[in-house]
């Protein structure tokens, strides 16, 4: 599969770092620490591709993946973390409104959530801006070793019924972990077929 052939391209901090508009763009957003760089790692299966860090917040840019010339991973700054600054957080939201409003690219988004605590005001938020612009999106309740399957099928079914009457079919959703690679197969469709491979 070419997602495994997936290497670091760039950071970008500001519109003008942003690599040339071209090809196909998968998105990843979610809350700090939710694990989205967890997850591109287990969708890649490259252990060290994106950092995996325990303290939130780190991930302060927008770190783009290649997987081919044309297919691009991004992995956008973790939102809700109460200890970076206002102005901080202000340039991120308007940095990051652009880039879903006008990246030509962007072909999909995949919303990062620990199943625990899914569906907050950010990855709403995101949600949003994806499916205004027509984007699909597509939701991972990811950590889902932390629960058994009972519990798993329940929030599963719960956020579904919140998704679709929110946003009707535009966004997908299923449980996934990066620990135990439960719904990586099924994720790996989903990117691999936004990105054209
Ligand atoms: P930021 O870049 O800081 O926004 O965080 P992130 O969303 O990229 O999260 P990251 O992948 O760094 O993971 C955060 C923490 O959650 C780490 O300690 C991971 O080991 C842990 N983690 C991530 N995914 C899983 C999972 O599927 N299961 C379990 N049990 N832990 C996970
Ligand atoms: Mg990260």
């Amino acid at each position: 599969q070419l997602l495994e052939r997936a290497q670091y391209l760039l950071s970008a901090h500001n519109a003008k770092q942003l690599p040339e508009d071209i090809g196909n763009e998968v998105a990843f957003a979610g809350r700090s620490n939710a694990g989205k760089s967890s997850a591109l790692n287990a969708l890649t299966r490259r252990n060290a591709l994106a950092r995996v860090s325990k303290t939130p917040g780190r991930t302060q840019q927008l770190v783009f993946f290649q997987v081919t010339p044309q297919a691009h991973l991004v992995d956008l700054p973790g939102y809700g973390y109460a200890k970076v600054p206002l102005d901080l957080k202000a340039h991120w939201q308007a940095f990051i409104e652009k880039y879903f409003r006008t990246r030509e690219a962007l072909k999909g988004l995949v919303v990062v959530m620990d199943i625990r605590h899914p569906l907050k005001e950010y990855d709403l938020q995101m949600l949003g801006y994806a499916v205004q612009r027509g984007l699909p999106a597509h939701a991972l309740l990811t950590k889902a070793d932390k629960l058994g399957r009972g519990q798993q099928m329940q929030t599963l079914q719960q956020v579904k019924k919140e998704l679709s009457s929110r946003f009707g079919d535009s966004v997908s959703v299923q449980c996934f972990s990066s620990e135990s690679k439960q719904g990586v197969d099924e994720a790996r469709l989903v990117v691999g077929g936004w990105l054209g491979l």
